[in-house]
């Protein structure tokens, strides 16, 4: 029996659909434990892109079952969606997702309040205007609306309308959104039906396989550093996408999590506002953008590209106390002539070496560099990863003992076949 948790360690983004699935070939059950439809998990499969925004990646093996925890903030319309986009690629969904009683629901009302907020303040977060800050806020009020609500249409309505009532009424919403809104909820209360066949116990399920001694993986969405408690704040997502929301996301303590792997990217990238102290403005930045596609797989935004930001990462194994991680994107780096990686930062002639210490201020820290050789061959053509002859070999035991912490698999390209595990003892 195994239970594997697969984290996001930076600002999402990370890859971890591809390891997912991959991990998820022998696996009972892929479970995710927050977000929402703010998710982008992008699969390749024999040159076919299919990216996943609130349906677990593991989807994509017949045999496997999907949990959407109570954690979640799921989007009935989204997921309609998303059912029918999978079904299309002739894969098999029936009695294969189940969506948490407890789980709490994103409405059109949500979406527009998430959009009407950002519009209206001076401090954007660049959200993905899904819905999830306002879903979780309603959540935390205790005035949300949760997936056994679907359940009886006549009252969710009540619920829905005394909300938008309360939503005009506060100016959360402008009274020009209203007619859209209205248009939305036509759409929402048309899918609820077919998303109320989903909802069932999942804790008792879940609890029921853990004890059979059956496989299971815990996806993450997002990143450690987009945390609600652990991240960038107030640049963050609502949630809390590390190894601790597992317990509350899903009640599975963290005693029966065996193997957490934590998903890095070998170079750093963010979406949205807020610091990111390693980022790069020049030909170097473009560069990373380019070759890695860096663009959001939920907005399509461009996304912020810099160097590995080793002390940014240190931290995050520290709050996720990671097993190992899985380094993904190495590819890209095949271009480089020179490489390199944050150590530390530099704050008023101090050096700074815990991100903690300076999570409130990381907009003012300079990051010191160490210089590293690119490698001149495609990593991919490289035989035995873990040898320390080749440079990109040397690049990988350099991450891993900086942040203290394994990596044991590295991707190095998008489809499945692309994946080196390496030999630590
Ligand atoms: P929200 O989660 O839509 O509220 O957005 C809050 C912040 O998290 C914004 O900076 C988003 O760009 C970022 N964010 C949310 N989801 C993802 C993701 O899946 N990948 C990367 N960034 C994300």
């Amino acid at each position: 029996m195994a239970i594997t948790s697969i984290i996001g360690g930076q600002w999402g983004d990370e890859g971890k659909g591809k390891i997912v699935d991959i991990l998820s070939e022998n696996v009972d059950i892929v479970a995710r434990f927050q977000g929402g439809a703010n998710a982008g998990h992008t699969v390749i499969i024999e040159g076919n892109k299919i990216v996943l925004h609130q349906i677990p990646s593991g989807i994509l093996h017949p045999e496997c079952k999907c949990i959407l925890g109570n954690g979640m903030v799921v989007d009935p319309v989204g997921l309609f969606e998303e059912i029918r986009m999978v079904e299309d690629q002739g894969i098999e969904t029936a009695n294969r997702i189940l969506l948490s009683l407890t789980t709490h629901i994103v409405t059109p009302i949500h979406k527009a309040i998430d959009k009407t907020s950002e519009d209206a303040t001076n401090q954007k977060i660049g959200t993905t205007c899904k819905g999830i800050g306002p879903a979780y806020m309603d959540k935390i009020t205790r005035k949300g609306i949760r997936a056994h609500d679907l359940l009886d249409l006549p009252s969710l309505k009540q619920t829905i309308d005394h909300r938008l009532s309360e939503a005009i009424k506060n100016n959360e919403v402008s009274k020009s959104a209203v007619n859209q809104i209205n248009a939305d909820l036509k759409q929402f209360y048309e899918c609820v039906p077919a998303i109320a066949e989903l909802v069932s116990d999942t804790f008792q399920y879940l609890h029921s396989i853990i004890h059979q001694g059956k496989n299971v993986i815990i996806e993450g969405a997002q990143g450690t550093l987009l945390d609600i408690d652990h991240g960038t704040y107030p640049f963050v997502t609502s949630s809390s996408p590390n190894n601790g929301g597992i317990t509350t996301g899903l009640g599975i303590p963290q005693s029966h999590l065996d193997r957490k792997i934590g998903i890095f990217k070998a170079y750093t990238t963010r979406v949205g506002k807020g610091p990111f102290p390693t980022e790069l403005f020049d030909g170097d930045g473009d560069k990373l953008g380019k070759l890695g596609h860096e663009f959001g797989a939920t907005t399509g935004r461009p996304r912020r590209c810099g160097w590995f930001d080793g002390v940014a990462a240190r931290y995050s194994c520290l709050v996720n106390g990671f097993t190992e991680i899985a380094l993904t994107k190495l590819d890209i780096l095949d271009n480089f002539d020179e490489i390199k990686v944050c150590t530390a930062y530099e704050l008023d002639g101090k050096l700074i070496k815990n991100f903690s210490e300076v999570i409130y201020k990381l907009d003012q820290v300079t990051p010191i560099y160490e210089s590293l050789t690119g490698w001149s061959n495609p990593v991919e053509n490289i035989d035995h990863i873990d040898n320390l002859s080749n440079r990109a070999g040397q690049y990988i035991h350099f991450l891993e003992e900086l942040v203290d912490t394994p990596i044991k698999l590295v991707s190095s390209g998008p489809e499945r076949h692309q994946i080196f595990t390496r030999e630590i003892s």
